[in-house]
């Protein structure tokens, strides 16, 4: 019996022999495509070769690819053969060979090398596609076995590369089937199975449904390893499979419940299995849970997977030891489930301590309203409730469905949508709240009346506008004097207000008899825009006409600090992959600061392939434009978007080329080259999964670079060296350095061992105890132990008293040795000794040490040695 792991390795080699180039797996996210969330089947990274907008580099390839489908989520489990994550063999041809070729390669890979037989095979086709059916008679299928079907035509997604499509199907046998009268062949019962299809490409669709053929005719395959497992190990479903039945098992034991012994329980075994794969090999992927896009597939998914084990009676955290089964089973063919572990587990864990916490709160809640509608006879479960429950405990609104659907009940669809489309809103014009100045209730008022200030900065840097209103703590006035600070509303305005990370313009305001500095710009919730500003001459009044002037060095700066972010965003992502997204950004004249989600430290390799993609977009000059159009087109065009944007919004999208493609409301240069020269100062964590990059452009990376220069300039000035040799010099010091550092320690060490022996000759004796006290030359403590020590070796039966100063101070270490010597104790002898020199100290009967505060009087300390031991010797 053939393992997964054998099932997929055959058929790779089996197309390797004939010409195919075997290639790993692409990532789950799809790169470059906007058409799609994930990966969905192995054609997705050919697209580009099949379109021939890039030139394939081989014309055949076979892989096993990771997919993710979801819009059958709800069948997982049920069925013998759904899932969400799944493996898809397939071979390809980039306009090589054609049906000829892959009809009978697929005939023979079924038949001669899996060996199934022959009697138990179905084909199906395109109605009119009368070549596959002449084509699959040649390899040997019988013409009453090969059956038209209308949907036999694939695509990935609405638009892209498609094509007639042919499968290949096999009949596991009445025993399996529905039974029903007229089961047969198309039945869409579990007897029929479908394992592998083979699509003609020959065309392209576009947004208008129209199909133009593609250059040249591609073949794509695709067979469901899972499937094909479960026919050739005769097993009933998929999860029977050696690719499922590890994870299953460990499920089943952590819950103590067995397989196949209620299906109840097996259907809650199933979806978490398939469930967990997924989301260990989406994480795997870079995926990381969020509330968007693909994070929130994986995050559905992850929290339906603790649902399903909460069912089955798992309380605990189960996901880290489900992980590690998988990671086992499968990591020999996806490294990445070990590469990427930290991020795998960090996640995991993560995600389900907070799904569980909150879990356990909303399902009391949910069953209170429960029983509360079944108790009225209703059967609707609220809109707002279900947000509520979607808001505050994290419930995607399908689980909600899903609990209540297990008691016959509903959610209100569509006020679910109003209510979370009012939250959004609400939680927009908070944020926007938040930034608007403190605005007093006849400001607002104001505000409120002249609605939005047109804002005509993008093209124009200077404007002849009127004043609208002058309004100076809050209050209104008619006009305002020299020196006052006020807050100026203008009919229009070239100043850009702070938005969107970009800092406001700054500038001046001039009416014929009156100048004004404008010192910041903020936006109203209406859209209004506030002008702080310091009259600096004369008086401005309401209704004047003003000459509005934005600083043009300082606008500059800012503007080639907000290119470089995008250039920096795609670099980014191109460097480390397609789960980067902004989280953050600061543009200022001085310099630009990034936020994005990723997970590790960049390398000083990465961070300069970064830099390097930035600076080659520069130098290439790429035209920059903006163009205003609705969100929905903008999206479907593929520009990057943040987390948050309405849809039906007009929205302002940013090309540069066709590098970066961006919804921006910023203020940008007009070809990449204004930018100039870009530099990344740092890079560093901020917090879980998130970095900053600090970076610089144009003049002022021309000042970082200068300073950086005249500082090698001076030290190459010092050093006498070339200023590229800086380095080395440096380096070669610092050797030197080190060399003369051990020097000097030896020379110590050997001046020590004189000072040794020079005091050894020099032992009194008290009453039959040998007497060392002296002021030696040690910069410290521990070299007054140490040489305290080797007195001690040389000595038999004495007391040591040794001193030193140091940095203005007293050491002293007092050893008496052996033990107990005549009574005698080091700490009582060294407090005495230290005393004189206005210190204190104690210690051990064997071993002390002090400190003292006067050096000048180290020397008397030490001559009353004798006498003080001779003191406690009479004691
Ligand atoms: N791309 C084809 C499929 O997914 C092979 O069925």
């Amino acid at each position: 019996m053939y393992s997964g792991n054998q099932l997929r390795d055959m058929f790779l080699k089996y197309f390797e022999a004939k010409g195919h180039k075997i290639l790993p797996s692409a990532s789950l996210i799809p790169k470059d495509d906007p058409t799609l969330l994930l990966t969905v089947a192995g054609m997705v990274p050919f697209k580009p070769y099949f379109q021939r907008r890039v030139e394939p580099p081989f014309p055949r390839a076979t892989t096993a690819q990771k997919c993710v489908r979801t819009p059958d989520l709800e069948e997982v489990g049920k069925t013998a053969r759904h899932h969400t994550y799944f493996e898809m063999l397939g071979n390809f041809s980039f306009g090589d060979y054609f049906k000829n070729e892959a009809i009978p390669w697929a005939w023979e890979y079924i038949t001669e090398v899996l060996k199934i037989p022959v009697e138990k095979l179905w084909v199906t086709i395109y109605p009119e596609d009368d070549d596959a059916k002449k084509i699959w008679e040649k390899a040997g299928v019988k013409s009453e076995r090969i059956i038209g079907d209308p949907e036999n035509f694939w695509a990935a997604g609405p638009t892209g590369p498609c094509g007639p499509c042919s499968e290949i199907y096999v009949d596991l046998g009445e025993a399996r089937g529905c039974n029903k009268p007229g089961c047969a062949m198309g039945c869409d019962c579990d007897r029929f199975l479908e394992i592998w299809n083979l699509v003609f490409m020959q065309y392209n669709r576009d947004e208008a449904g129209v199909l133009t053929p593609l250059p040249k005719q591609n073949i794509d395959t695709g067979m469901g390893l899972e499937r094909i497992a479960s026919v050739m190990q005769g097993v009933e479903t998929n999860f029977d499979t050696d690719l499922f039945r590890p994870i299953i098992d460990h499920v089943a034991n952590l819950a103590g419940v067995k397989y196949k012994n209620n299906p109840k329980n097996d259907l809650a075994l199933k979806v978490v299995s398939d469930h967990v794969r997924a989301v260990s090999f989406m994480l795997a992927d870079g995926i990381r849970p969020n509330n968007e896009g693909r994070g929130y597939v994986l995050r559905r998914i992850l929290r339906r997977a603790v649902r399903y084990a909460k069912l089955l009676g798992i309380d605990k955290p189960f996901l880290e030891s489900a992980f590690q089964v998988i990671q086992k089973d499968y990591s020999h063919a996806y490294p990445e489930l070990k590469e990427n572990e930290n991020f795998i587990l960090n996640h995991l864990n993560l995600e389900e301590k907070n799904f569980q916490a909150t879990l356990e709160q909303g399902t009391q809640l949910l069953q209170d309203k429960v029983k509360e509608l079944l108790k009225q006879g209703e059967t609707v479960l609220a809109g707002p409730d279900a947000f509520y429950l979607y808001e505050t405990y994290g419930f995607p609104v399908e689980l909600t469905e899903e609990m209540l659907e297990e008691q016959g009940l509903t959610v209100d669809m569509v006020s679910f949508q109003t209510a979370a489309e009012e939250h959004r809103l609400r939680a927009k014009e908070q944020s926007q709240q938040m930034r608007a100045v403190v605005e007093s209730p006849e400001l607002m008022e104001k505000a409120k009346l002249l609605g939005r200030t047109p804002f005509v900065g993008y093209e124009r840097l200077s404007a002849t506008t009127r004043i609208e209103g002058l309004f100076v703590g809050g209050e209104e006035k008619q006009d305002v004097g020299e020196g006052e600070e006020v807050m100026v509303f203008l009919t229009e305005t070239p100043f850009y207000a702070e938005s969107g990370g970009q800092v406001s313009d700054r500038g001046v305001m001039r009416t014929s008899r009156a100048e004004a500095r404008v010192l910041e710009v903020k936006k109203g919730v209406t859209g209004t825009l506030y002008h702080r500003a310091q009259v600096t001459t004369g008086v401005l009044h309401v209704g004047e006409t003003v000459e509005a002037e934005i600083d043009l060095v300082e606008r500059q700066a800012t503007t080639r600090h907000h290119s470089a972010t995008h250039l920096l965003q795609v670099a980014l992502r191109s460097v480390l992959g397609e789960h980067v997204q902004q989280a953050g950004s600061l543009v200022s004249p001085e310099r630009l600061r990034f936020d994005f989600t990723h997970f590790s430290a960049l390398s000083t390799e990465g961070l300069r392939a970064v830099e390097g993609i930035i600076n080659e977009a520069v130098l290439k000059n790429m035209p920059v434009a903006a163009t205003e159009m609705p969100l929905k087109e903008a999206k479907l065009s593929g520009a990057t978007a943040l987390f948050g944007e309405k849809y039906g919004e007009t929205v302002r999208v940013v090309n540069m080329g066709l590098f970066s493609k961006e919804l921006c409301g910023g203020t940008h240069v007009k070809n990449t080259g204004e930018i100039g020269l870009v530099k990344i100062l740092s890079e560093g964590g901020i917090g879980a999964g998130l970095r900053r990059i600090e970076a610089i452009a144009g003049i002022e990376a021309l000042t970082y670079f200068r300073a950086l220069d005249d500082q090698v300039m001076e030290v190459a000035q010092n050093l006498k060296a070339q200023p590229l040799e800086v380095g080395k010099r440096v380096h070669g010091l610092m050797t030197q350095v080190k060399d003369l550092e051990r020097e000097i320690s030896q020379l110590q060490a050997k001046l020590a061992k004189n000072e040794v022996e020079g005091l050894l000759k020099r032992v009194a004796e008290i009453d039959g105890i040998q007497v060392i006290a002296a002021a030696v030359h040690v910069s410290d403590m521990e070299g007054l132990r140490q040489m305290a020590d080797l007195l001690r070796a040389k000595l038999k039966a004495g007391v040591i008293v040794l001193g030193a100063t140091s940095e203005g101070k007293v050491n002293f270490v007092t050893v008496v040795s052996p033990t107990g010597l005549s009574g005698l104790h080091a700490g009582q002898i060294i407090k005495e000794v230290a005393k004189i020199t206005g210190g204190s100290g104690g210690g051990r009967p064997d071993m002390a040490q002090a400190g003292g505060k006067d050096p000048s009087k180290l020397g008397e300390a030490i001559d009353r040695v004798p006498t003080i031991v001779r003191g406690f010797l009479k004691k």
